[in-house]
């Protein structure tokens, strides 16, 4: 009979010691929500993505593996870098890990101010890091860039700078990023840049310092502007030697064939013009609506830099949204906020409506 080993002797430590990352996704496909609570694009698609996977799925195929051909240029030419300097992932999520795998083992030290997105820290733990928390400071979430700093020395393995951070919003200044990725560039340790949010920010990027960095690893993702989060489609960025290592980590066939074709797409133009159209439309018609709304009602919320508010908001705000069909994602880091998405000028006078009766009923 085979013997039942107690978990503690299979798992590793870090693995036992960690929760799994559950984030509220059951129950929002099929209802006609207004999902304003992950940060996604509120609209489908552009045409053109959805007529390549239906003519991709109609052409059959699926028996085989996937075949990637030339979709490390088209991505690097959508990005703006060499072709060997990107390595696509399953989703940013993969992408995250892969570095933190690359960079980090047991007992290591990594930076990563919170609070932040969840996989960030997930990652690290599954690696058996150390994790360094310096919080973003006050009422306004800044950046705790002294923090940061202080903590940067050879013992430690990498730094995390999520910019515009997720659920602040808030992004870090590229004077701020540079002088970090410096200092850990001077003392040995990796900087992984994340720039999920990147197209509703773009003056914060750190692209172009990835020449003169050799530490600097930045993760984007496709999920939050172009529409295609349910086909998990992410990418990194970094010198082209840093990604022939990382690329030892991906597997040759982990992204799927429907997430190529859709991301192939992104060789037309008017694919392209979508993007650029829809994040206007967010950070150019809806946003300032939305905040104006904001102050003249004295709701609190953080200065974002990118698609989505953290509002000082009771819980009882997600029930009653939720109640109007409108998704909103409350936290418990920090505690007594709610993260709400922008969406299209539609949506936002949708929204509008209801947060007005909100107001006017807890008064
Ligand atoms: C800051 C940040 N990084 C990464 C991700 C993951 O994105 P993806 O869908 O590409 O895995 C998210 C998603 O919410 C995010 O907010």
């Amino acid at each position: 009979m085979q013997k039942i080993l107690p978990r503690s002797n299979l798992f590793r430590k870090p693995i036992l010691d960690m929760y799994p990352y559950v984030a509220p996704l059951e129950g929002r496909m099929g209802k006609d929500y207004l999902r304003l609570d992950f940060n996604e694009r509120t609209i489908p698609p552009h045409p053109r993505v959805l007529e390549e996977l239906a003519r991709y799925i109609d052409k059959g195929n699926l028996e085989l593996y996937p075949e990637y051909g030339n979709l490390n240029e088209i991505i690097a030419n959508y990005i703006g870098v060499d072709t060997q300097e990107i390595v696509p992932t399953v989703g940013s999520d993969q992408g995250i890990d892969i570095i933190t795998r690359a960079l980090v083992t047991d007992g290591d030290k990594v930076i990563i101010p919170i609070p932040t997105f969840a996989m960030l820290k997930q990652s690290a733990l599954v690696q058996g890091a150390n994790i360094i928390a310096p919080p973003y400071k006050g009422r306004g979430y800044e950046f705790p860039f002294n923090e940061v700093m202080e903590e940067i020395n050879p013992g430690v393995n990498l730094v995390v700078i999520c910019k515009p951070n997720n659920p602040t919003g808030t992004p870090v200044s590229r004077e701020q990023s540079e002088e970090i990725i410096k200092k850990a560039a001077d003392v040995g340790v990796g900087v992984l840049a994340d720039e999920a949010y990147h197209e509703y920010a773009p003056e914060f990027t750190v692209t172009d310092l990835i020449d003169k960095y050799p530490n600097l690893f930045i993760t984007r993702t496709f999920s939050k502007t172009m529409g295609i989060p349910s086909l998990r489609a992410g990418v990194i960025i970094s010198q082209k030697q840093n990604i022939r290592e990382l690329k030892k980590i991906r597997g040759p066939y982990d992204v799927g064939m429907l997430t190529v074709v859709a991301l192939k797409s992104l060789r037309y133009k008017e694919v392209r013009e979508d993007i650029k159209r829809y994040v206007n439309e967010i950070m150019h018609v809806s946003k300032p609506v939305v905040e104006k709304f904001y102050r003249e009602n004295d709701i609190q919320f953080a200065p974002s830099a990118a698609n989505f508010h953290l509002l000082s908001m009771p819980e009882k705000f997600y029930k009653f949204m939720k109640a109007r069909s409108i998704l909103v994602r409350p936290r418990s880091d920090p505690a007594g906020t709610v993260r709400v998405s922008i969406g299209t000028k539609k949506d936002t006078d949708v929204y509008l409506e209801a947060i007005r009766e909100f107001i006017e009923q807890v008064k």
